[in-house]
């Protein structure tokens, strides 16, 4: 059996998610039945780059499985710290587990990984590309809110030009019919050019480029507010100037619809004030939440784990 890697959030069909959204829910409902679908399986979490929900979420998704999950939460305690490469440490890891999720500062530091990993490789971040399993998780969240992952007007907010979350959820997203998005950015942060150009474009998909959050809000279906990410500045006062351009608050949500989802893949700072946590429409911890099962379907599917089995 050829080994299947998630790099791109697209390296899974439509179908493919629409199954993994389906088992999510199974799992979330019988979690007992899954209990030990992995046992005797390791996960590997290769962690050069801060993370709580992602790394976490996936330990927890393979240890309810009854699998076990080994690796390390910063890239100074791994030999990369001495020099090792990216392609050295995974041939080797690949030896120690059956499945490895690796988060990178290097855009496409993934591709090098998949290519000479031996068994599942999965993106868990690479720098500012894209981070597949958020999207999962975006797209189980949206599915369950919505019923539905078709005509929606969904509106990002923050920083675009950056956010790995963004740039692949976008992606994802432009394979349902009917989705029109507002990007909502200052100037110096906006969604990259090659999005715009080969995906926005080329599907044909309705966009368009705001910096008012307030004028924006009323159309919306889903907001999905993102954190404007320090580590990736090269200057300080650049970060310190914008950090703050966007803050969701209570008045700015009685601009939105009653059933306006809000979404935010965290942490966050001080994009969303902390009154809106009990608004009926945040959905940020719920998306944290969900980011578990849909994971565990995830690991299932890709060590190719028949769950009729399990
Ligand atoms: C995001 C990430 O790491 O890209 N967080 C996450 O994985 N849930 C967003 C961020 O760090 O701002």
């Amino acid at each position: 059996m050829k080994v299947r890697h998630l790099i791109d959030p697209c390296d899974l069909t439509v179908k493919e998610v629409e199954e993994l959204i389906k088992l999510a829910n199974l799992l979330e409902k019988s979690p007992d039945k899954y209990n030990s679908c992995c046992q005797n399986k390791i996960l590997a979490t290769l962690f050069f780059e801060p993370s709580t929900r992602t790394r976490l979420s996936f330990e927890s998704a393979m240890h309810r499985l009854g699998g076990s999950a080994i690796g390390f939460a910063d890239g100074n305690s791994s030999s990369g710290a001495k020099g090792e490469s990216i392609s050295d440490t995974i041939r080797t890891v690949s030896c120690y587990a059956d499945i490895i999720a690796m988060r990178h500062p290097k855009e496409g530091s993934a591709y090098v990984a998949a290519d000479v990993s031996e068994v599942p490789f999965i993106n868990a971040g690479d720098g500012g590309h894209y981070h597949p399993t958020q999207t999962l998780t975006d797209l189980l969240t949206i599915y369950n809110m919505k019923n539905k992952l078709d005509n929606l007007v969904i509106g990002f907010c923050g920083d675009l030009k950056f956010g790995r979350t963004v740039h692949s959820l976008v992606k994802a997203m432009a394979r349902y019919k009917n989705i029109s998005f507002i990007f909502i950015s200052p100037p110096e942060l906006i969604i990259p050019d090659y999005l715009k150009k080969e995906v926005l474009e080329k599907s044909n998909i309705k966009y368009y480029e705001s910096t008012s959050l307030e004028s924006e809000i009323p159309k919306l279906d889903i907001l999905y507010m993102t954190r404007v990410q320090k580590e990736r500045f090269f200057n300080e006062s650049d970060y310190i100037r914008l950090k703050d351009t966007y803050i969701l608050d209570s008045e700015k949500l009685t601009l939105a619809k009653g059933d306006l989802s809000i979404m935010h893949p965290l942490p966050r700072v001080n994009e969303i004030s902390p009154e809106v946590d009990s608004d009926p429409r945040a959905a940020y911890f719920m998306q944290a939440r969900y980011g578990v099962y849909i994971r565990m379907a995830l690991i299932i599917k890709l060590l190719g784990i028949k769950e009729d089995l399990c």
